[in-house]
């Protein structure tokens, strides 16, 4: 049950009877009432003027809240930059903004009730798509980034190979099953408790406490779980929260809002697309000399997280390859949409993206199979003499592993062999062609804001040897709380049933990082490692002197304590140490070592270390109509010494899917109106249980460990599977250049829908 064991997800079973408590399964305290949002019906706009009174007087209203009614401070912005109103004041910035909240009775009151406001706006100007703007010139909503590494622009001008152009790639909807819900209780002395699904319970704490003007010991956010967070819950989960905290203290019963599913689409943040502009010189045997970027993001109408998503996407623009002289820059673009925000890779798998087009392009231009351009642009590999081994952001990389990777699955996918067999299988299929790719992944763990790398715990061992663990992480389906519970077991030689789970809360573990940056096991495994290495010394040190024996005499093993030449069940030894009155309870911490970035430089050890995969697919496209299968895809991916190997299989898995769904399916529409269109799974198509590969074979790296001391020597799992789903998109493209011979870049842009994977074979061809 320690360490590197593969234990079930300690919810698993609740998970699939039904019996995990989500907030909306929380019992309610007796009179909770339940609030809906009235949302702007405008992309852009002065509110002329609201009459609200048909809503205060539709049956079951309790009351109806404005701008005005915010007690404290309007705004939840993350940023610090004071542009998030919690509800719209005078002005409103996009299609769905919420501009009052009402509480009624029954939900279906209240969301009947705010169909009947009456708001006449005076319609300005409203930018909604970031396809025409101008980088260089159009409004920004926060600092952008440069990162700059020898002379790119002089390389470029003397490369023997140049190619520029320009890749569009789509955002991407949460989607989590659970939407974002807050059930608000009123307490004594005016506090107030808020069950929220959130990601960052401390963030939400401290935005609540902002909004009602209250201070912070006034506020208790508590969450046993997320039906998924993705992201999606890192800023995003505040507004409810703190609607519902507003409206239950004014009140003074408790109040709930969850969104349904339409409007958790059209009025909270998504993955952020992007126009990525590239210019790059390269040698006649593919070989990049110099590079030339500019990501731009739709940013919506707040800062949110677009200023760190855009510094991500440039931190992955090289992804597992070595740039000689590069220049890179992030314009986070403001647009009358909703503000994007953190979605599982943050930036990272778009920057990766740009990485991979110009990966293709350069194929295309010297003749070769793009797998043979990804190897010869590879970081030098752990150990090596040599010096291709900088980033763009002048931090060395010291635990390069890719080659390895990538050698072995293109073994074990076969991968030659079906290159040889598909180009046989298409030079005989007229309609039906089959596409093939190897694509690698380089991702870097840490928070890039320092101050966010820190982490706390709370262990109490009880009189009878049972143990309470707390920490400052959330579970959102990833599996942290076992992974971490795992820990504390290992350092108390326990069986994992001893150790209890327990709901994250600002009550215990104060001021925490939100659950993000795959961060979740690094950091808080660390921190309940302290804690129980706390306890565990005073335990030592009590056996040691009663016995009289050193310390190495006392060892821990499995359920019991060798003292000396006697040994004792663990909950014997925890009974005399509290007779003897030993502290059983202890507060751990940590903060991750070596790491500081300077962002104005453009320089530093970003990342505490990398996490490193590669994947394989392969695809069928009927030319005629532009749908696809994916035939098969391998994938070997390296998560150190796993903590748990079961835990993080479904974690490759899952992100690739998630990363395969993103970059082919999934599609985000706005009218011209700024009006999502695409806000229900009518419309937007996430991948189905049927459109996985028919052949999935998922493997961990059985002998790679982190170069790093981190937990057990484990790598971090939540984010850098999501680009594996890369793969699948180039394939995609390797099946629709086949229709022109292999002689021109698809320039496959994405998400790749069976429409624009038959535009670009139309196009093709007709260039052919
Ligand atoms: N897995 C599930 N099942 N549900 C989720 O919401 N979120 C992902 C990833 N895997 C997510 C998930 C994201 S965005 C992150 S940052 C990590 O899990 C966070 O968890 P960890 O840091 O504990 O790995
Ligand atoms: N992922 C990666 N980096 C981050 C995140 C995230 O969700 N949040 C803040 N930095």
């Amino acid at each position: 049950g320690g360490v590197h064991a593969s234990n079930t997800h300690d919810s698993a079973h609740k998970h699939v009877s039904g019996t995990a408590v989500y907030i909306d399964d929380i019992t309610e305290p007796a009179g909770t009432l339940h609030a809906g949002l009235g949302l702007a019906t405008v992309a852009h706009g002065k509110i002329k003027s609201i009459d609200l009174s048909a809503v205060k007087a539709a049956p079951g209203v309790v009351a109806v809240l404005t701008a005005k009614d915010v007690p404290g401070d309007n705004d939840i912005s993350p940023s610090g930059m004071h542009d998030d109103p919690i509800l719209a004041d005078g002005e409103v910035l996009f299609h769905g903004q919420p501009v009052f909240c009402v509480v009624a009775e029954t939900r279906d009151q209240a969301r009947r009730a705010a169909r009947l406001a009456k708001i006449e706006y005076r319609e300005l100007d409203a930018v909604i798509d970031i396809w025409n703007l101008d980088a260089e010139t159009h409004k920004q909503v926060t600092t952008p980034l440069v990162l700059d590494r020898g002379d790119a622009k002089a390389n470029l001008g003397k490369a023997p190979r140049r190619i520029k152009g320009r890749m569009r790639l789509g955002g991407q909807d949460h989607f989590y099953l659970e939407g974002q819900v807050s059930l608000a209780v009123p307490g004594e002395d005016d506090d107030v408790t808020v069950h929220c699904s959130t990601q960052g319970p401390s963030e939400t704490q401290h935005m609540i406490a902002h909004a009602l003007g209250v201070p912070s010991h006034a506020v208790t956010v508590e969450v046993r779980r997320m039906g998924g967070g993705f992201g999606g819950k890192e800023t995003q989960a505040n507004q409810c929260a703190v609607l519902a905290a507003i409206a239950a203290k004014k009140l003074k019963r408790a109040v709930k809002l969850r969104l349904d599913r339409d409007e958790d689409m059209t009025a909270t943040g998504k993955r952020h697309d992007f126009a990525i502009d590239y210019d790059v010189g390269f040698d006649d045997e593919g070989r990049i000399l110099a590079i030339d970027y500019t990501f731009a993001l739709r940013a919506g109408f707040s800062a949110d997280l677009s200023g760190p998503v855009g510094d991500r996407a440039l931190f992955h623009c090289d992804n597992a390859y070595f740039f000689p002289h590069v220049h890179a820059k992030s314009a986070p673009l403001f647009t009358n949409t909703v503000s994007n925000t953190a979605f599982r890779g943050f930036g990272g798998p778009q920057g990766m993206v740009g990485a991979e087009r110009v990966i293709d392009e350069i194929a295309f231009a010297v003749g070769k199979d793009p797998l043979e351009i990804r190897k010869l642009n590879f970081y030098d590999e752990m150990g090596a003499k040599g010096s291709r081994n900088v980033t763009p952001y002048h931090q060395k990389v010291e635990d390069c592993i890719i080659q390895r990777i990538v050698a072995e699955l293109e073994e074990s996918s076969d991968y030659a062999r079906r290159r040889r067999e598909i180009a046989a299988f298409n030079a005989n299929s007229r309609f039906v062609k089959r596409g093939l790719a190897l694509t690698p992944v380089k991702f870097g763990i840490s928070f890039t804001k320092t101050e966010s790398n820190q982490a706390g715990a709370l262990v109490h061992v009880y009189t009878d040897g049972s143990v309470h663990m707390n920490h400052g992480g959330t579970e959102m389906g990833q599996g942290l709380h076992m992974k971490v519970a795992q820990v504390v077991a290992e350092e108390f030689q326990i069986d994992i049933d001893r150790v209890k789970i327990t709901a994250t809360t600002t009550g215990k573990v104060p001021n925490t990082s939100p659950t993000a940056a795959s961060s979740g096991a690094d950091l808080n495994g660390m921190a309940a490692q302290d804690a129980a290495r706390q306890i565990k010394d005073r335990l030592i040190d009590f056996a040691a002197e009663t016995h009289q024996i050193p310390r190495d005499q006392v060892v821990f093993l499995p359920n019991r304590v060798r003292i000396g030449n006697q040994e004792i069940s663990f909950n014997e030894l925890v009974r005399q140490a509290y007779m003897a009155r030993v502290q059983l309870s202890a507060a751990g911490f940590y903060k991750t070592p070596k790491i500081h970035w300077d962002r104005a430089k453009g320089k530093g050890h970003a990342f505490y270390y990398f996490a490193y995969g590669a994947a394989c697919s392969e695809v069928s496209v009927d030319t005629l109509t532009g749908e696809y299968v994916v035939e098969r895809t391998d994938i070997l991916h390296d998560t150190g010494r796993s903590l748990n190997k079961a835990i993080d299989i479904g974690q490759v898995e899952g992100g690739f899917i998630q990363g395969m769904g993103w970059l082919t399916t999934e599609e985000l529409w706005w009218d011209g109106k700024g009006r999502l269109r695409t806000h229900a799974p009518s419309t937007y198509k996430i991948p189905l249980a049927s459109d996985r590969p028919k052949v999935f074979n998922v493997a961990l790296t059985d002998w790679s460990q982190a170069y790093e001391p981190t937990v057990h020597r484990s790598k971090a799992v939540g984010e850098p599977p999501l680009p594996l789903g890369l793969s699948v998109l180039h394939a995609l493209s390797d099946a629709v250049a086949s229709v022109a011979d292999h002689r021109i870049c698809p320039r496959l842009d994405a998400p790749a829908t069976p429409e624009r994977v038959l535009m670009a074979v139309e196009r093709l061809k007709a260039e052919a």
